[in-house]
């Protein structure tokens, strides 16, 4: 046996020494989708008689396709097959070294070539041999001798139909990488307007924004110590930042006060527990009007993540011995999600500067917490806490607030 080429031979081509297979042209690479590329299809075609394989060389080039390759040596077609990437395969089935049946089921095997359309072309009759080469998956089957118009037809036919797979597939690839980019845009944006709003609280009495970055760093902290799946971890550390926005119902003569607040303002003050929940939360239908139902096609409104900020919002201040606000819930009543964050948001009160203090040392802080344990705190919670604080500090060194000036 020997290699030939006749024209255009790539460096795929580059078969061992010795394998009879011949080339046409290989200039078309690609699914077909129209006649004129269903004549640019490469076909292969397999038979060990020479002579055969130069009478369907010759029908196929009478009816105008033109990248055709050959081979009589069927331990070769599954090399040739990987290398060429053909959009069909005539094949043989009865023939030395490896057969037709053999050949089909490895290609239908290959996660990459098991779409290669196959037609069969036997002198055989027997039911059997049909019935095993539809159960391996052949597309068509053409009777030897071969009537030239017949396979020219059902080779149209399925080279057309492998077109439409084609293109059904490259269709659903695209709209898949559409929603994907679509949803990251979404997701984006999600998380973008959910700081702004975080900010938006905290922009009154606290510019640089990065007290909520701390806590929701800190949240994520305690949430992972604690076994959360990252998702969860994920999603609390972003609902956390927003725990005090309720805070943008709070009067600027309340909220700025240097001094300590009389019992009245600190009533008022308690309710931005529930200012939060509210601005977070959907509205009920009672509430809903024209103008408002905007917000909700949004589909912001009522995700996981916030209604697990809005949990948080309103009860972040409750203790775990009942004497919190605004329910006075007790123990596990609280939710887990406000009990972590009643853990984060104290620390980092206590570790930053405010006007009314300066940022107390890691060493007084720890004590205050230590103080709370059981009182204010959840001790499984802060004890998940204290056990990274090696990662609490660096959160510290990373989103630091300039030492403010202490108000006498
Ligand atoms: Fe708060």
């Amino acid at each position: 046996m020997s290699f030939t080429h006749q024209q255009n031979v790539d460096s795929t081509e580059a078969l061992s020494p010795g394998t009879d297979f011949h080339i046409a042209n290989s200039a078309v690479v690609g699914p077909v989708n129209s006649q004129s590329s269903l004549q640019d299809a490469k076909i292969l075609m397999v038979d060990d008689e020479m002579i055969n394989l130069d009478l369907l060389t010759n029908y196929l080039k009478a009816g105008g396709y033109h990248d055709l390759a050959t081979t009589t040596d069927s331990t070769q077609v599954l090399q040739l097959v990987r290398m060429r990437r053909p959009d069909l395969v005539l094949l043989d089935l009865m023939m030395p070294g490896m057969d037709g049946f053999n050949i089909l089921e490895q290609i239908r095997s290959d996660e990459e070539l098991k779409d290669i359309p196959v037609i069969i072309l036997t002198a055989s009759h027997h039911r059997e041999a049909k019935l095993l080469a539809l159960d391996l998956g052949v597309d068509e089957f053409l009777a030897k001798p071969v009537d030239p118009s017949e396979l020219l037809l059902r080779l149209r036919n399925t080279l057309t139909a492998r077109a439409a797979h084609d293109q059904l597939s490259n269709y659903s690839a695209r709209l898949e990488q559409e929603v994907q980019q679509r949803t990251s845009q979404l997701e984006a944006a999600r998380l973008e307007a959910m700081y702004c709003l975080a900010r938006a609280a905290e922009f009154r009495d606290d510019d640089t924004g990065h007290h909520v970055v701390r806590v929701g760093r800190y949240v994520a902290i305690i949430a992972t110590a604690l076994g959360f799946d990252s998702q969860r971890v994920d999603l609390l550390e972003q609902a956390a930042q927003l725990h005090d926005v309720g805070k943008i119902g709070i009067p600027d003569s309340i909220l700025l006060k240097p001094g300590k607040l009389a019992e009245s303002e600190f009533d008022l003050m308690k309710q931005h527990c529930s200012f939060g929940k509210h601005i977070i939360l959907p509205l009920t239908d009672n509430e809903l009007d024209g103008s408002n139902r905007g917000v909700h096609a949004g589909g912001l409104v009522g995700s996981p993540i916030m209604e697990t900020a809005a949990v948080i919002a309103e009860t972040h201040h409750e203790r775990w011995d009942g004497t919190g606000y605004p329910f006075g819930f007790k123990g596990e009543q609280i939710p887990i999600e406000g009990r972590i964050t009643a853990v984060a948001d104290v620390y980092d009160a206590l570790s930053s500067p405010r006007p009314y203090k300066p940022a107390y040392s890691e060493e007084q802080c720890l004590s205050i917490l230590e103080e709370g344990r059981g009182s204010h705190f959840d001790p499984l919670v802060l004890d998940a806490f204290l056990a990274n604080m090696e990662e609490v500090r660096a959160i510290q060194r990373e989103f630091a607030d300039a030492a403010l000036p202490v108000d006498a």
